[in-house]
């Protein structure tokens, strides 16, 4: 018979041939991928050696009954990963025609980067309607705030009273925070285009450092600049991701502010096959940029919440850095994740589509 293990390889599914005796026989590469093993080790094994508990049983329970079996969602514990990988599975039983009995194939479909794609389409659609409601809001709480402040300048002009002068100025400062706050949460509302052009990412994160450096904050921080030199302009709006660094860097350094690291990271690199593309399209060229910090990182019960409008756990923030950075990165086609960085603090990456202009969205 022709040998077919490279076309097994090719597939993007993994395989894995079963015999009788529930001994494996042969497994394609991406099945070694997935199951983080090599299809040497995997050979003349039982099916437990390999493909752990959950999938040798079903394995087995195929072979003892002779009827396939399917399951949508599979989590998949990993050898050396410690998240599990979210698969789609088939086990197929086949007749040997050598009648040695019937054996399995086991077909798995990694749905994990299917599934990340989906979270962040429904985030998208998340942050569109919230961003609706919050724009119609902001814009109607905005026109009688200028009337307040009109008034108050008003009073802080023509008032002998010293006392009526000092609150009439109170007045005029606090109506300027909420006046600048409505902007920001405006922000998330709009839908106005990009403004877009070559952009020299370097360029922009050299002024996002430059511009936090002169702020106390700094003081003490060593910054750590490991660029890729590769990296050609980007067509994107350079005002904006200007505004996402520089939120994630502020963040960045108030983690650290009062830890004892002092090294923030900021760190680029192309990233050639990432996948950035909506449902199952493409793979695409990518840039990734990471600002990592050594500030005490984000809980895990947190983790979910803190690209929400308005969550903070700092007295003076007012919870909307991440989500601009969210709503701007997003418009660029892009992604931003934050992780535990590998010191401990906090890493906040944002992929952006290397040629790609489109509003993703
Ligand atoms: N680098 C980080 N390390 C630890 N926690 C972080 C980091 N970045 C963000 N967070 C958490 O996420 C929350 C939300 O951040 P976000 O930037 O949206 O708002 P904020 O910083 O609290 O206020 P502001 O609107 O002034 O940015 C923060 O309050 C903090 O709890
Ligand atoms: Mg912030």
């Amino acid at each position: 018979m022709r040998d077919l293990s490279h076309v097994i390889d090719a597939l993007i599914s993994g395989v894995v041939v079963i015999d009788a005796a529930g001994t494996v026989c042969e497994m394609n590469t991406e099945a070694c991928r997935i199951l983080e093993a090599s299809a040497e080790s995997a050979r003349r094994q039982p099916v437990e050696a390999t493909l752990g508990p959950l999938l040798a049983k079903l394995v087995r329970g195929v072979l003892a009954s002779g009827r396939g079996h399917v399951e949508n969602e599979v989590r998949i514990e990993r050898r050396y990963s410690t998240a599990p990988l979210l698969a789609e599975i088939a086990v197929s039983p086949f007749h040997e025609p050598s009648g040695q009995g019937d054996g399995a194939v086991l077909e798995i479909r990694d749905r994990s980067v299917h599934q990340q794609l989906r979270d962040a389409a429904f985030e998208r659609e998340r942050m569109h309607s919230f961003g609706r409601i919050a724009a119609g809001i902001a814009h109607e709480v905005k026109n009688p705030l200028g009337g307040i402040r009109g008034a108050a300048e008003i009073v802080a002009k023509r008032s002998e009273d010293p006392r009526f002068v000092e609150r009439a100025k109170l007045v005029i400062r606090e109506t300027d925070r909420i006046a600048g706050l409505l902007d920001d949460f405006m922000v998330l509302g709009r839908e106005e285009a990009l403004r877009l052009r070559e952009v020299n990412l370097h360029r922009v994160l050299d002024d996002v450092i430059d511009m936090n450096d002169l702020d106390p904050l700094s003081d003490g921080v060593r910054i750590e600049r490991l660029y890729d030199p590769s990296i050609p302009e980007l067509h994107a709006d350079r005002d904006r991701l200007a505004q996402v660094f520089h939120n994630l860097v502020r963040n960045a350094l108030q983690a650290m502010a009062g830890c004892q690291g002092d090294r923030l990271g900021i760190r680029t690199r192309v990233d050639f096959d990432h996948p950035l593309s909506r449902g199952d399209g493409p793979h695409v060229p990518a840039v990734s940029i990471e600002v990592s910090d050594a500030g005490p990182g984000i809980a895990d019960d947190l983790r979910d919440h803190i690209t929400d409008p308005f969550f903070t756990t700092r007295e003076s923030g007012t919870g909307l850095g991440l989500s601009i950075a969210q709503h701007w990165v997003t418009a660029h086609g892009g992604r931003l994740v934050l992780e535990n960085g590998s010191d401990g603090g906090t890493c906040a990456r944002v992929t952006l589509p290397l040629r790609t202009s489109r509003r993703d969205s």
